[in-house]
């Protein structure tokens, strides 16, 4: 049976692969950086996205005291990631040891966030859901990522422009 908290675990697993190949580069692999970090958004962003749409609320609405704070702090990283971590690595050249640094760390945010989701409110969804529905949620997903919806969420995040430089 289809299982929506094993996709979501694996697709943390092939972005924990990408940050490792990442902290591999050199700072002379421009351009293998660049495809790399691609690779992390195109992966991150429309998981995080779904997450906020349809399974955060969906948990949301069963959750008790301790579900609620686990919600709370996984919106509160995904808000920090979107808004600071991901922009600023943005703004770094590829050719930089800045880049690398910055990349880390999104990846270091990555790992723990996804850790917290597995071992927190994953291990609760298990019982706060029956296995129809997370089949029917992967379904769902699935669905999703091949719509206009989710293409247009990734093209706004890619195209994001860095920030001004400061005079
Ligand atoms: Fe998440
Ligand atoms: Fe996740």
């Amino acid at each position: 049976m289809r299982d929506i908290l094993k996709t979501l675990k694996s697709e943390h697993d092939e972005l924990r692969q990408l940050f490792a190949d990442m902290e591999k580069t050199t700072d002379r692999a421009k351009k293998s950086r660049g495809h790399i970090l691609n690779e992390i958004e195109s992966g991150l962003i429309p998981h995080a996205k779904w997450e906020e749409l349809v399974f955060y609320p969906a948990f949301k609405a069963r959750a008790d005291r301790e579900g609620l704070k686990s919600h709370a702090e996984a919106l509160q990283e995904h808000r920090a990631v979107e808004l600071a971590v991901l922009p600023d690595l943005k703004t770094k050249d590829t050719g930089s040891v800045e880049f690398a640094g910055s990349a880390k760390v999104l990846g270091e945010f990555v790992d723990h966030h996804a850790k917290e989701e597995e071992v927190t409110m994953f291990k609760m969804a298990r019982k706060l859901f029956s296995k129809e529905e997370l089949a029917v949620m992967d379904e769902e997903y699935d669905q999703w990522k091949g719509s206009p919806d989710a293409a247009a969420a990734l093209a706004n995040a890619l195209k994001q422009p860095s920030p001004e430089p400061v005079a």
